[in-house]
Formats: C-alpha cells, structure tokens, sequence
C-alpha cells in the first residue's frame, strides 16, 4: 500500500510540469498558480507587476500584433517592437523598386517620416475574468454537442450585452481546457500603426529558409512600428492630427545581457498547442499527418528549389512562396523526429494507465468518466483514414498546386451563374480578372505542371482506390503516358497563361460558364473537390466532432482525476505568460548547443552573393573596425539566446523579459528539435529562440544611423547595480517616462 502510494506520487510528481518551462499561463491568474515558483527560479517582481488591473504593469506593454503576431512598446512614445517576419507585408507594401525597403532597409528619421498601415491593429488586453459560471449556465452532461453549444452562444450573447465597458473597448470570450471553462477579456485595439524602421532582408531575414527552425541561429528577427491614437489617447482611424499613444506602461531596456540559468518570460500570444491528447492522436501525428504533409512537400520543394537555382528571375517569383511551404514542412520534420525520440505514445501510454489506475480506484469518478479515454481512443482511430485522404486533399487542392488552388475562384464564377444569374457572375468575373496580372506575374507553369504530376502520382499509388475519380484514373498515373497526359491537360487549362485567362473572361455571360465547365482542368479539379466533399468532408467532420466532445470529457476527467496537478490551458491566440531559463541543450549524442551567438558566427556563415547569407557591405565594415558603440560584450556582439520558455506560433514577435520586467530579447522562433512542444514540451530539448536586445540597438544605432529611436527608449541596467541595494522592478510601476 505504503509503495504504491509513493510509486503513484513518484508517476505523478514526474508528469508535473515541474521543470522550469512547461507551461503556457494566464496572467491573472499568476498570483494563485505561478508567483512562487517564479520567484523560486529568480524572479524579482510580482504577480501584480505583470499583470494588474489597478496600475500599471506588463501586460500594458503587450499586444497582439496585426492578428497573429505579438508586440511590445518600447518609448513612452508608443514604439512598438516585433519580428521582421511579422511587418513583412508591411515593409513590403511601401517597397517600389526605387525605395525597396525590404533589401536596403527603412528607417523613419521623424515621426513624420513614418508609413501608415491601413488594416494593421495592435490590440492591448485591458482586463480579464473567469465568466464560467454564466457561460455554462443551464448546460449539462446529458446535453448533444450542439444542444450544448446553443446553450452557450446564448449565454455569451448575453453576457457580452450585459458586460460593462468603454465604447472604444470590445469584449471577447474564449473557451479553456476544451471547453470546460470560458474567460472573458476586454480589449482595446488601435488602428494607426506606421512604420518606424526595420533592417535589410539580409540581416531581418539572414539564414532564410535553410536557417529556420534551426540553432545556432544568426538572424536580426525584428521591425518597428508607431501606435498613434487620437487626442484623448484612444484608438482611432488613421489621420494626420492622431499623436503618438501613451502607453500605461512600457518596458524598460537592460543593456547588462543574461547568462547561463537566468530567469526569463515571454509573454504573448500564443495561438495553438494540444498538450492533453490521447495516445492515439499522437500516434496519427508522427505516423500518419506528418508524414504524409512532409513527403508532398519534399516533392513539391524539390522542384521548386531546381528551377529556382537555375534561374534568378524564377528565384525572385519563388522565393516568398517556398519559404511558406517550407515553414511547415521542416517544423513537421523536427516534430516527429521529437516524438518518436521522447517517446511521447509511450509516454503517453504510461500516463493513461496511472490515469485509469486512479480513475477505477475512485467510485465516483468512475461512474462519472469510465470509458471516456477509451472511447477517444478508438474514435480516433477511426478517423486516421479520413485524416489521411484529408491531408493528401488540402495539401493538393490548397497549398502546393496553384493552378488547383485558382480553380476555386473559376468555380464560383460558375456557382454564381448557376445561382444568380449572368451579371452576378460577371461582377465576380472583374474580380478575377483584376486578380490575374498579380498572379502569373509569379507563375512559372512548368514548377507547377511538374509539381501537378509528382504530387498526383504519389496520391494515385498510396489512397485508398475508392479515392481514385475518374479523371486521375484517365492521366494513366504510372503509364509512359503520364507525363504527356499532364501537359495535355495543361496546356488545355484556362488558367495556363494570362492570354487565355484574358481569353476566357472577355466572353459572354452563358459562353463565359459554359467555357469553364468545358475546361478539362477545370473538370478534373471539380471531380477531386467533389469528392472530397461528399465522401471526405462529413466524415472528418464527424470524427472530429466525436474527438472533439470526447477530448472536452477526457479534459474535465484528467483535471480531476489529477487533482494536485497545475494544469494550464492550450494556446488559443490569448495572452500568456511562459517562464524558464537561458539554457544550453544537448540533443544528440556528443552534440552540445551553446545558450548564445554573437556577430563573429554571423560572419562565419557569410556567403557572398547568396540569397540566404549575403550580409550588406556596412555591417561586415562595422564587424570588421569593431564598431559597436555600448552594445558590445568582452569585445563581442551577441546575436542571439535560447532558453526553456514554452513558446509556440504565435509567441513571434514577445518580448523576453528579465528577472526585473526589462526587455533582454526578441522571441521569434524555436530549435528543430524541440518543435513537438505544441504536443509534448520537454525540456532537455525544447528551447526558444530570441534576438539578443543589444543585436536590435547595435543595428538601429550603428548601422541605420537612427540613434534618435533608440534615444527614445529607457536603456538600464539592473545587473550592475551597487552592492546593498535592493533591486525591487522600478520600472514595472513607475508612469511612463521615457529617458532621453
Ligand atoms: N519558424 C518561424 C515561425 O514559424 C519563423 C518563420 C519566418 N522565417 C522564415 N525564414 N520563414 O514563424
Ligand atoms: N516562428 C513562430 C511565429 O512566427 C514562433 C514559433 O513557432 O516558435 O510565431
């Protein structure tokens, strides 16, 4: 009795979140749930210094960025800090050939210089509450999935009437753990956000695809923008009288670096992980999803990788297209390997034994969950099937092929003749036609025959035969034929050139749908759509469906079942705290990752003339006269720093905070290895990987000559403060007074 009891506590103390890392958190909630154990690896501030609705504290400085970014203020001026990655489309849009911002860099030398973003908001948490209660209110276990929902949608309808709030605020209500608890926030979003500064590409963006994902890592990850508001300091259109924001709060900068084990958050906002899944959704990850995703996208990169180092012009189309396809199938490549290498279905095993263990000694939880698991379980496996066919469909008919993924916007011409007649089609049809220029200027039809036929093929030999519709069937898939069947196919398409896109468009109402539906391509995208409709779609939605229920109970079941354990929710796209520590990792046998890189292992990896690592002739200059102004260390410019926060997308563009609520950092990515942390966080591998704060300045100041934006901000430096002092978080509570 006395051994299974320390044998229980020895399993369920080692599930435990407990080495520093694991964890996603909600801020007001901090006090109650992780203020000790902060405070225990290093911490100096409060719960109240980060979160607070009575004064001024961190999460004044957060926002979510342009939707799906997060952004820190900087200046009592509203200067607003991200990656590069996440104003991308923004340097971007102000580029021309003259002024391309996204190879030489920008930087606003006054306010006045700076570029407005019409669509671009930066939303600021105001406060949030545990509305549970109410929300729930009236549901209970005998009630359907959809009995259920109504009930809630009903609720939050009238919780949102009845909420008390500012006309310039919005409330949100989000479900946690499954939809076993709902939190409300308020919220205030500006809509005014310009343009201050970012590096050239080749700094912002240096290592490009073949970096990403990957450590040690060399990339100054960020951008600038301005938040303005109106003359009351409340969000406000875009217009010439909106003045500068006043932040409640914004983070001071420390100048002093970190070390090996130093206490770190981030705090963002985090869009999506599954850390309570059964063993069997781990299973069809690295067996089934990944592995499917990742071998059409090697195909899909192959291709495009062949023609685009022969030719510079079709690199420059390519270019930004690769590097999206690319985002997901190495991070799929890390987390599998991730997987199997932890075990994570083992692991996972093991904890539903001691789950049921506990489970079945219990009467009463048993009555209540007996079966749940099991259940989800064997749900789950019935999807795998349909799991399957629908990657190969989305992969196919929406990422990797563009004349598939085009065919849509030629179907609803078609469907709104079919609905609504001739004129209804043709103003859809100026759409379209005004959408083409953009398109084929970009389009290389012989990546994407190429790609049609590679992808097609390996579809043909690994579904199910009741998958295969009489149109792939007629290309001969693995006949002498194929090749030539494809370009056949092609070159009978609409969608192969802008002249017969033209072609098509300039035709009558009744010719123009008549047309598409004769299009053979178009013919073959039709049959493929369908049947993934009517024979894919329902089902997914059906297991899914039965997963998703099953996962809400199995949620509520571990909660209780593991009473003593500190849960934390799955990332939604709320704001969240992520604490850990600057830590070096081993991930393979005799390999060793340093925690930080500096400017010389930048140089290391300069390649003139290459796309990825070409550096710009001023900063190897400066490298070389080793001028580097106050932002050195023992003659050195850090790069940037891994730790153990558990970030995911999403965490791109937070801040990486010090012990005392000063800004050390940049999150913008993680390590290959440790990319199966939005399903099973392990902290010998998983790390976080931030810009060094003193990279950012060095660039701004040194090698844009814009020392006037980082004059604006409060540069301090709590490391080196006399002995005796006490280092209480000074800047948390004091108003915003940027030091000049
Ligand atoms: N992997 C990072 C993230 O998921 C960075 C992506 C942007 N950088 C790139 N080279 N594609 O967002
Ligand atoms: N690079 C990601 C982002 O853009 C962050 C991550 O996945 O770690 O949000």
């Amino acid at each position: 009795m006395i051994k299974s009891i320390i044998l229980t506590f020895l399993f369920v103390f080692s599930s435990l979140p407990i080495f520093a890392g694991e964890g996603m958190w909600l801020p007001f909630l901090l006090q109650q749930m992780n203020e000790k154990e902060m405070q225990s690896m290093g911490m100096k501030m409060s719960a109240e210094d980060i979160y607070s609705v009575n004064k001024g504290s961190l999460k004044d400085a957060i926002v979510q960025f342009g939707g799906g970014c997060t952004g820190e203020i900087i200046s009592g001026s509203g200067l607003l800090l991200t990656n590069h990655h996440c104003g991308y489309g923004q340097i971007q849009s102000h580029s021309s050939l003259e002024n391309n911002y996204v190879d030489k860099g920008f930087w606003a030398k006054s306010q006045k210089e700076e570029l407005s973003n019409p669509g671009l908001t930066a939303t600021f948490i105001i406060s949030m509450a545990d509305v549970s209660t109410s929300i729930l209110k009236g549901v209970t276990d005998k009630m359907s999935a959809s009995e259920k929902q109504s009930m809630v949608d009903k609720n939050m309808e009238q919780l949102k009437k009845n909420y008390a709030k500012e006309s310039y605020q919005e409330i949100l209500v989000r479900s946690f753990y499954k939809g076993n608890q709902y939190y409300l926030f308020v919220t205030e979003t500006y809509r005014d956000v310009r343009l201050v500064g970012a590096p050239p590409s080749s700094i912002g963006n240096f290592g490009v695809d073949t970096d990403n994902w990957i450590w040690p890592r060399h990339t100054c990850d960020f951008s600038m923008f301005r938040i303005y508001a109106d003359k009351n300091n409340k969000p406000a259109d875009y217009s010439s009288d909106n003045v500068p924001f006043k932040p409640r709060h914004f983070l001071p900068i420390s100048m002093d670096g970190i070390k090996e084990g130093d206490f770190t958050m981030v705090f963002g906002f985090p869009g999506s992980t599954n850390e309570y899944l059964p063993s069997e959704s781990i299973k069809q990850i690295t067996d089934l999803s990944d592995p499917v995703k990742v071998a059409l996208r090697t195909r899909a990169l192959d291709i495009m990788h062949k023609y685009m180092v022969a030719s510079e012009a079709v690199k420059i189309k390519y270019v930004t297209k690769a590097a999206g396809i690319s985002n997901g199938w190495k991070k799929w490549q890390g987390e599998m390997e991730g997987l199997k290498k932890t075990d994570a279905f083992g692991k996972k095993q093991k904890y539903e034994a001691e789950y049921n263990r506990l489970l079945n000694s219990n009467a009463a939880l048993k009555a209540k969950y007996g079966g749940v698991l099991e259940e989800l379980n064997a749900n789950v496996i019935k999807s795998n099937d349909y799991v399957k066919i629908r990657e190969y469909s989305l992969e196919i008919l929406r990422t990797n092929i563009e004349m598939l993924r085009y065919y849509s916007k030629l179907d609803a011409l078609v469907n709104a003749f079919e609905k609504n007649g001739g004129e209804e089609m043709m103003k859809k049809a100026d759409a379209v036609k005004s959408w083409g220029p953009g398109y084929f200027k970009n389009y290389e039809r012989k990546i994407d025959e190429e790609t049609f036929a590679a992808l097609l093929q390996m579809y043909y030999n690994d579904v199910d035969k009741e998958y295969i519709f009489k149109g792939l069937e007629s290309l001969a898939p693995n006949s002498d034929q194929y090749t030539a069947n494809v370009k056949a196919l092609f070159d009978a398409s609409y969608l192969n050139s802008e002249e017969k896109l033209n072609e098509l468009l300039i035709k009558k109402p009744e010719d123009l749908a008549n047309s598409i539906k004769s299009d053979p391509a178009y013919i073959f995208y039709k049959e493929m759509i369908d049947q993934y409709n009517v024979k894919v779609a329902p089902n997914v939605t059906l297991y899914e469906g039965k997963v998703t229920s099953g996962m809400e109970r199995y949620m509520a079941a571990q909660m209780e079942v593991f009473k003593d354990r500190k849960f934390y929710p799955d990332a939604n796209s709320t704001l969240r705290v992520t604490y850990g520590k600057v830590n070096s990792y081993a991930p393979r046998d005799a390999v060793k990752y340093e925690f930080q890189t500096y400017l010389d292992g930048v140089m290391e990896k300069y390649i003139p003339g290459n796309y990825e690592f070409d550096l710009p002739p001023k900063l190897i200059e400066l490298y070389e006269k080793k001028d580097f102004g106050p932002y050195a260390e023992n003659g050195k410019i850090p790069v940037a720093f891994i730790a153990t926060n558990h970030t995911t997308g999403g965490n791109s563009g937070s801040p990486a905070i010090d012990a005392y609520g000063n800004l050390i950092g940049l999150n913008f990515d993680r390590v290959w290895e440790g990319t199966m942390s939005d399903y099973n966080y392990d902290a010998s591998i998983c790390r976080n990987i931030m810009v060094d704060i003193r990279y950012v300045l060095f660039i701004i100041d040194k090698y844009g000559d814009a020392k006037h934006i980082v004059d604006e901000m409060k540069l301090v430096h709590p490391k080196s403060k006399p002995k005796g002092v006490k280092t209480t978080p000074k800047g948390v509570t004091k108003k915003p007074s940027a030091k000049k």
